[in-house]
């Protein structure tokens, strides 16, 4: 199962893949997390995204799709994988055609509404040592600050304050149309509403999946 998680920031894709993972053992290939661990290891690539991703940007097509190009050549790939976070511009959508001759099988947009997405991501937490988001009303922690599984403080993404949450949710409307009519036009999209809790949005996920099979 070769799958897309699409939707604007904080729609809850990384959230859907992790029960995604747990579910049907697939990789998940986040663009978002790749990049941040590249700007954790002080990387050339990670040094030439930061600026990009601390004012809200896109990083440029040529850097991200390059970094997807290796991460497909992996062999883990096989069997399928849920990418999450690319493509986001149609340029993007045609580079992964050329890399996957075939496609993808589906592309899964979480429709969001732009109030629920701005309340998700300011309110959202991530555990440094294993990646699972919380969120402070939605889904918190079980104690203080601290990861469930790992015990460690939870910190907030320095790109989830407000002003850098509205230049995201531009660029998403500015890019957003060209890779939803992209893959409409391939009769691949498929449209389930992530303002639902996630465990609903994972059933309406599940469903697609099982047709699949
Ligand atoms: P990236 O990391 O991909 O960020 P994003 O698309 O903005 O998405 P988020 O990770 O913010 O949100 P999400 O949809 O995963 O939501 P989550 O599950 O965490 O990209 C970051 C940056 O990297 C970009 O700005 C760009 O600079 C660069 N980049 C990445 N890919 C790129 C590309 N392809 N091209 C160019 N540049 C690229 O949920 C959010 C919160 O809501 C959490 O707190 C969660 O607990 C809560 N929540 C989730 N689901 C629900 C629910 N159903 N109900 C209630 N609460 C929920
Ligand atoms: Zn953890």
């Amino acid at each position: 199962m070769k799958l897309i998680l699409f939707g604007p920031p904080g729609a809850g894709k990384g959230t859907q893949a992790k029960m995604m993972i747990e579910a049907f053992r697939l990789p998940h290939i986040s663009t978002g997390d790749i990049l941040r661990s590249e700007v954790k290891n002080n990387t050339e690539l990670g040094r030439e995204a930061k600026t990009y991703m601390e004012a809200g940007k896109l990083v440029p097509d040529s850097l991200v799709t390059e970094m997807v190009k290796k991460r497909l050549s992996a062999p883990d790939i096989a069997k399928g994988f849920i990418l999450d976070g690319f493509p986001r511009t149609e340029a993007q959508a045609k580079s992964l055609d050329k890399i996957l001759p075939g496609g993808v099988d589906k592309a899964i947009y979480l429709k969001t509404s732009e109030d629920i997405v701005v309340q998700r991501l300011t309110g959202r937490r991530v555990c440094p040592k294993c990646g699972t988001n919380y969120h402070l009303r939605n889904m918190p922690p079980k104690k203080d600050m601290l990861c469930d599984q790992c015990l460690v403080e939870l910190y907030q993404r320095p790109d989830d304050n407000e002003a850098t949450v509205k230049n995201r949710l531009h660029v998403y409307l500015q890019e957003s149309e060209g890779v939803l009519s992209y893959y409409r036009k391939q009769g691949k999209l498929e449209n389930i509403s992530g303002d639902l809790d996630s465990k609903d949005v994972f059933s309406d996920i599940k469903k697609i999946i099982s047709s699949l099979k």
